[in-house]
């Protein structure tokens, strides 16, 4: 398997690069905005921001072996609908969160394709199915990155390709650093991940706050209060 991760500078991103590494993938490309910011041993950096969809069809065409893509870049800005620049903070949000994703998938597809088969996962969060106050771009980005991925798989499972949707609660890592209560590992969210990934499944939930704000999503929405 030849995988390219995206965001493999740091955080989540970093720890699916060397947990890939020691699994034995035949290769790792871990993609970031700063290629020289990459230290994990045994990958190939490559350069890559996910907003500038002008760099993906050469990055396609050179990574011409991949057969793996696991989509990890993404931002968090805390938003409220009061903000004045709420609209602004929401749009920038998508282009990496929503629009990123989509950019690296279609520019990837065929190559996997052209390889006989893949996956492509998307890091997504237990914030796909929640909201509240602040999370506004955030929230909106991951249920929209979800309907993607739900899409990716309809058109891309009959070619072959698998499409993993992961989702997790809070992980330890600069995105969530200001928040003060229990996180999880990178290092144990990617080995969660990685290890559904290779057992065929196309939706990770890799912790009780993922199971339950899924869950929760079924339930009738709350009455306006009184
Ligand atoms: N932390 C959590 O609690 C949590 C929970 C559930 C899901 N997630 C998701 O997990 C993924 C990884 O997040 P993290 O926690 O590792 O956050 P992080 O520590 O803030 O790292 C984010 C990564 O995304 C990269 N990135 C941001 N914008 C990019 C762009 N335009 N092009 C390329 N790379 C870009 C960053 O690169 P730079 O260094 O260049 O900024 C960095 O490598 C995200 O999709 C996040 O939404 C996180």
């Amino acid at each position: 398997m030849t995988v390219l991760v995206t965001g493999a500078n740091r955080g989540l991103g970093s720890a699916f690069a060397s947990a890939l590494v020691e699994r034995g993938a035949m290769k790792v490309y871990a993609a970031a905005r700063d290629p020289e910011a990459i230290r994990t041993p045994g990958v190939t950096a490559v350069g890559l921001d996910v907003t500038d969809h002008t760099q993906l069809a050469g990055l396609a065409e050179r990574l011409s072996d991949v057969t793996m893509v696991i989509n990890n870049s993404g931002i968090h800005r805390r938003t409220s609908l009061f903000d004045d620049d709420a609209v602004d903070v929401v749009e920038s949000v998508l282009r990496t969160n929503l629009l990123g994703t989509l950019a690296v998938s279609a520019a990837f597809t065929p190559v996997i394709i052209a390889n006989g088969a893949g996956v492509i996962a998307n890091m997504l969060s237990a914030g796909s199915w929640l909201a509240g106050p602040g999370n506004l771009a955030y929230a909106v980005s991951k249920a929209a990155a979800l309907s993607l991925t739900n899409n990716m798989r309809a058109e891309l499972g009959p070619k072959g390709v698998q499409v993993t949707a992961i989702h997790a609660g809070f992980i330890d890592t600069d995105m969530m650093a200001a928040f003060p209560g229990a996180k999880l590992s990178p290092r144990d969210v990617s080995n969660a991940a990685l290890s559904a990934i290779a057992e065929g499944a196309q939706e990770v939930l890799v912790d009780e706050m993922s199971w339950r704000a899924k869950t929760a999503s079924a339930l009738p929405v709350p009455g306006f209060p009184a």
